[in-house]
């Protein structure tokens, strides 16, 4: 009952999104202009930035322009729209590398809250060769296979070819995050099939409790602290096999008895 009031109070605020969303979309003038095909020609960076945004996680969301580059998207002409809009090798910029854990983080706060306990963030703002949000995930583009993407950042500094340090970390970090991968694929796997198999009592309640703790992994990998994330991760892997056999065991027993 409380789940069924759960789910249909999600679906009407997923509805509400979405409306809002297009309509947002529709009347934001940043994007009115962007969208421009003219730029193909005339400014080609500008075209390529704007197809990237497009099909984007952000895009579907309804984040606009303005939300991570600031300006006013309810100006119509460029420059009234791009007060505030600064190239993004200006230190004041929103997106200049120093600044984006803090544009990111308005909205992926909980991400940031780990990332500035980290010491890439301590290199980061030490002027170092560190990463910052965008070195990991392209903001602007569409969900690419965003492991590869990830794994590719960690090796172009910790890699062998690189003598700077701790070359080892990129073949820890694939470990960790294939585990991660493995767990976040049988966590997706029960929601569709809970509904469809009799699960053992309390399994449920269970696995619900293993999925807070995912998410709390994957905000904690900003951390870096791979030992931690490689010991939690293989605690949920090892409870989530555990339910299965259970699962497993019941549904063996229902058979013989009918
Ligand atoms: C009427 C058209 C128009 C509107 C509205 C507009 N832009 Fe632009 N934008 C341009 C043009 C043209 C350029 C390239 C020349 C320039 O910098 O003015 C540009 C450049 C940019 C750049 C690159 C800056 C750089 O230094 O390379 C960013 C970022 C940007 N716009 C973001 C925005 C945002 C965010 C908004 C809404 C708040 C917005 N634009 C609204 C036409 C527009
Ligand atoms: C989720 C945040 C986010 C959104 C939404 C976003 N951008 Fe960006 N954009 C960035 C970041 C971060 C950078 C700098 C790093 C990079 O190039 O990836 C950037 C860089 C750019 C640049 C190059 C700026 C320069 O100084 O050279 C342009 C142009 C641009 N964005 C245009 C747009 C336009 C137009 C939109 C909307 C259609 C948009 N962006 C939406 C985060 C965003
Ligand atoms: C105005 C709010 C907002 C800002 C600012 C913002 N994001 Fe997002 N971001 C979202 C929303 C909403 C989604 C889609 C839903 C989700 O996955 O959380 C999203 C999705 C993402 C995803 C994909 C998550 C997935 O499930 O695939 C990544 C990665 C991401 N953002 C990184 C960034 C980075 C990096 C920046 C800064 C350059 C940024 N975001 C700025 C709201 C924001
Ligand atoms: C050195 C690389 C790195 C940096 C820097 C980094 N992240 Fe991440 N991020 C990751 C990894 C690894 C994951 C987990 C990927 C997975 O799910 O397999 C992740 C996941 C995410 C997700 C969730 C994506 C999803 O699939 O649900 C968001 C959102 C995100 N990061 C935002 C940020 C923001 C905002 C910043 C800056 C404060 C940031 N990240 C900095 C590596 C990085
Ligand atoms: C742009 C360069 C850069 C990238 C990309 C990068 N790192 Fe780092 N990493 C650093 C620097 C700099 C340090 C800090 C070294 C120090 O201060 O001792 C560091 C330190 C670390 C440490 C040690 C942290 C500690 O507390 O001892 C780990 C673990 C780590 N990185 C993991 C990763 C992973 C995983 C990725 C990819 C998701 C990654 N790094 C991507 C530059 C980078």
């Amino acid at each position: 009952m409380s789940r069924n009031r759960f789910t249909s109070g999600f679906i009407l605020i997923s509805l509400f999104v979405a409306l809002s969303v297009s309509a947002r979309s529709a009347e934001n003038g940043c994007i009115g202009c962007h969208q421009q095909s003219d730029f193909y020609a005339q400014s080609p960076k500008l075209h390529e930035y704007y197809q990237q945004y497009l099909g984007s996680p952000h895009e579907q969301a309804g984040v606009t322009c303005d939300a991570c580059h600031g300006g006013n998207a309810r100006a119509n002409s460029a420059q009234k729209a791009h007060v505030g809009v600064l190239p993004m090798s200006d230190k004041n910029s929103a997106v200049h590398y120093q600044k984006q854990p803090e544009t990111c983080g308005q909205c992926h706060g909980d991400k940031r809250r780990q990332f500035v306990k980290s010491k890439h963030y301590a290199a980061l703002m030490d002027q170092r060769a560190a990463p910052t949000c965008t070195t990991c995930h392209p903001a602007m583009s569409r969900r690419p296979e965003l492991r590869n993407i990830v794994l590719n950042a960690c090796r172009n500094c910790h890699g062998e070819g690189n003598s700077e340090n701790l070359p080892l970390i990129a073949d820890q970090a694939e470990g960790v995050f294939s585990q991660l991968n493995i767990a976040g694929g049988l966590l997706g796997w029960t929601r569709i099939h809970f509904e469809s198999h009799d699960w053992p009592a309390d399994s449920k309640e269970r696995v619900r409790a293993l999925e807070m703790r995912y998410q709390i992994i994957v905000d904690k990998v900003h951390q870096f602290n791979l030992q931690a994330t490689d010991s939690e991760t293989s605690e949920i892997l090892g409870q989530l096999r555990e339910i299965f056999k259970e699962a497993q065991r019941t549904h063996e027993q229902q058979a013989e008895d009918s």
